[in-house]
């Protein structure tokens, strides 16, 4: 090979290895491409939780069709933790977890499923539990070790001021980039410090947005906390132009099928919803492109409650590649109409009825800026339903519809 023929060699196999680099370093920047799906164990389970009933979700996660609609993620909540050992490394409480994190991580991944954990950016977190302030190299390392996929990374017991919210963020973001493995971030500090500002920045690809939802449809004059569906969207649908690939609007879990359990969920007023008004929330959740995570007992579930959590054609809207957040083009007392644009061109919009009264609707497409003709397809009546520069019909109270629409000729 003459000199000059083993430079140009020499140049291609760098230039190979160049490329892949930034490949693997752009992957990396893409975590959480689409919003992440999965199951959250603080609803139903607070700090009741242990490996067995964990797996026994994960099983009927795959049993039911959930894993293969796309709900991969198992996140274990708050209340794990078993304290740091005489290497202050962070380990599992060894009654609810006798075979280990890690044990669990290769259980789930093995089912073709990714595995969350949580903590604190503080001493203690919210239910008084060792948490990661000063360990966050360390703990990094050790949810990396573990297998962990994501970190749910709560804000109790912290500082109130935005600059160490951000600080204490991006340390633990920088631990977790440097750990050796992809773990998304989950900032959680429930809106006051507007992390939509600041998450990206700071590392993290998803934000609460707003304080935890209790299972009710919206907080009564006289309550003085406890967020219901509605309270939560009028913050959330306002956030629009925060959120795409890699960086989401977290509206906090699903509550559908949680029919007023005690438990977490339970308190603040929290004393169920019906069904309608669950699937207005996983409609609404849908299309503000938040993470869809249910938080009921997937084991015990009615056939009303899979359908809703199994909707395919509403869980293809909320992971739509191109990732947009539905803007609210009508909003008034009685009724909402979001639009949300599709990576194919298509559109999704959903109507929601606030008022408790059924409601005659009528939604001409060029009002809400869709100037076509469009083929309408109702995504809970799983059906074609005509052609138009308009739609017709009825909203029934608390109800939320959803259609597809695809131009026509
Ligand atoms: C906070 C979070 C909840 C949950 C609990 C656990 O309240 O917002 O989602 O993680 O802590 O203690």
């Amino acid at each position: 090979m003459s000199k000059k023929t083993f430079f140009y060699f020499l140049l291609f196999v760098l230039s190979t290895f160049y490329v892949q680099g930034q490949i693997k370093t752009s992957d990396r920047k893409i975590l959480a491409p689409t919003p992440p799906m999965g199951w959250m164990s603080w609803n139903f389970f607070a700090e009741k939780i242990n490996e067995k009933e964990l797996k026994e979700i994960a099983d009927a996660m795959v049993s039911v069709g959930m894993v293969n609609a796309g709900y991969n993620y198992i996140f274990i909540d708050d209340c794990w933790q078993g304290g740091r050992d005489n290497k202050n490394n962070i380990i599992a409480d060894p009654v609810k977890f006798p075979s280990g994190i890690k044990a669990l991580a290769d259980y789930m991944h093995s089912k073709g499923m990714k595995l969350g954990i949580y903590s604190d950016a503080a001493l203690l977190t919210c239910a008084g539990y060792t948490a990661s302030l000063h360990f966050e190299k360390q703990d990094a390392k050790t949810f990396a070790s573990w297998g962990i996929d994501y970190l749910k990374y709560d804000y109790c017991n912290a500082p109130e001021n935005t600059d160490t919210a951000k600080a204490r963020y991006k340390r633990m973001a920088d631990a977790l980039r440097k750990s050796g493995r992809d773990i998304m971030l989950g900032v959680c500090e429930w809106g006051p410090r507007k992390p939509w500002l600041w998450g990206t920045e700071a590392g993290g690809q998803l934000w609460r947005t707003t304080y935890d939802i209790r299972d009710k449809w919206k907080k009564k004059p006289e309550e003085k906390w406890g967020d219901g569906i509605l309270d939560i969207l009028d913050v959330n649908a306002e956030l629009a132009e925060y959120a795409g690939p890699g960086k989401w609007n977290d509206a906090d879990m699903l509550i559908t099928g949680l029919y007023g359990k005690k438990g977490p969920s339970g308190d603040g007023g929290g004393t169920g919803c019906t069904d309608t008004e669950y699937q207005s929330q996983f409609s609404l959740w849908a299309i503000m492109n938040s993470p869809l995570y249910a938080s009921n007992d997937l084991r015990n579930m009615n056939e009303t409650t899979k359908n809703i959590l199994l909707n395919k054609e509403v869980i293809a809207i909320n992971q739509d590649a191109l990732g947009m957040q539905a803007i609210r083009v009508i909003k008034n007392d009685t009724l909402n109409v979001f639009v949300k644009a599709l990576a194919n061109g298509d559109f999704a919009i959903a109507v929601l009825n606030r008022s408790d009264l059924p409601q005659n609707v009528i939604i001409s497409f060029p009002v809400i800026g869709l100037t076509d003709k469009y083929e309408i397809r109702d995504l809970w009546l799983h059906k074609t339903i005509g052609k138009g520069k308009r739609w017709k019909g009825i909203v029934q109270s608390h109800e939320t519809r959803m259609f597809r629409l695809k131009k026509a000729s």
